[in-house]
């Protein structure tokens, strides 16, 4: 059972349907919230609480539509959790520019766009914003030149974001390290034992773990916390530091 710390909040939340997102929609749903739950893949629609929306991040028009439900269906918003992503792994002299660009509008202009559209109900709700970034954001890893970039300006978003619409709204970043997510599947064994090796927790982390980090810095137990980056990967980046 949760504490209610969500209690009357609406949230929207990006990458619903899978992994962290989908781990997310749980706890807030435990947690009392009402819930618009965002994805390009379908999702049930049966869910008390849920208000699912099919559509694309990197779209102006979703997050109108986004916008334009969380105020005709629940009056209000209170939290935004932007965490939709993909990757094409490839090495930059040989990733696609389209790849590259599509990279870039999913993981990093959407939350821009988010914010854009969201920004007057987060405003008088005096909300927060929760954005999904990466330890890929501090470290280079093989093969994800337009991943990381993303990430890292995620980093250098959420500051700006605290910053310029404080002390209204709070927004902070979440920094994921391992997570066993469907984001996972097309990667091999030797990969994964290696990232695992890589942790002070000699273990993957679950998306309920970074729900928790989530649902922290969305309800008021965060209130002095705004421009902040918390980092949730079992010690990886430690380990990396001291490498
Ligand atoms: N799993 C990890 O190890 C890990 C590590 C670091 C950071 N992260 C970050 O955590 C977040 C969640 O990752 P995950 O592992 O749960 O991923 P996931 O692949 O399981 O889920 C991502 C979801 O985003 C959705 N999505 C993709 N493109 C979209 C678009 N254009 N519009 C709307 N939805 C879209 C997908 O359909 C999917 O449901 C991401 O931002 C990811 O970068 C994950």
């Amino acid at each position: 059972m949760g504490r209610g710390l969500l209690s009357g909040k609406v949230a929207v939340i990006t990458g619903a349907a899978s992994g962290i997102g989908a781990a997310v929609v749980d706890r807030f749903l435990v947690e009392d919230a009402r819930v618009i739950a965002v994805d390009v893949a379908a999702q049930s629609s049966d869910r008390p609480g849920v208000l699912t929306v099919t559509g694309d991040v990197s779209d102006a028009a979703t997050w109108r539509r986004i916008a334009e439900a969380a105020q005709a269906e629940f009056g209000r918003l209170d939290v935004l959790h932007s965490n939709a992503s993909m990757v094409v792994r490839a090495p930059a002299h040989e990733l696609a520019e389209d790849d590259w660009d599509r990279q870039i509008a999913v993981n990093l202009k959407g939350t821009y766009l988010a914010v854009n559209a969201c920004l007057g109900l987060l405003r008088e709700a005096r909300g927060a914003v929760v954005l999904s970034s990466s330890v890929h954001a501090s470290f280079g890893l093989p093969g994800h030149p337009a991943y990381a970039a993303a990430k890292g300006g995620l980093v250098s978003l959420g500051r700006q974001l605290a910053v310029e619409y404080g002390p209204d709204v709070r927004v902070n970043t979440v920094l994921p390290g391992p997570i066993l997510t469907p984001a996972w599947d097309g990667i091999g064994a030797e990969d994964r034992r290696r990232s695992v090796a890589g942790t002070a927790a000699a273990r993957f982390g679950r998306p309920d773990e970074v729900a928790a980090a989530v649902t922290f810095l969305a309800c008021e137990e965060s209130s002095y916390v705004t421009g902040a980056c918390l980092v949730v990967d079992g010690g990886w980046s430690a380990v990396k530091d001291s490498a």
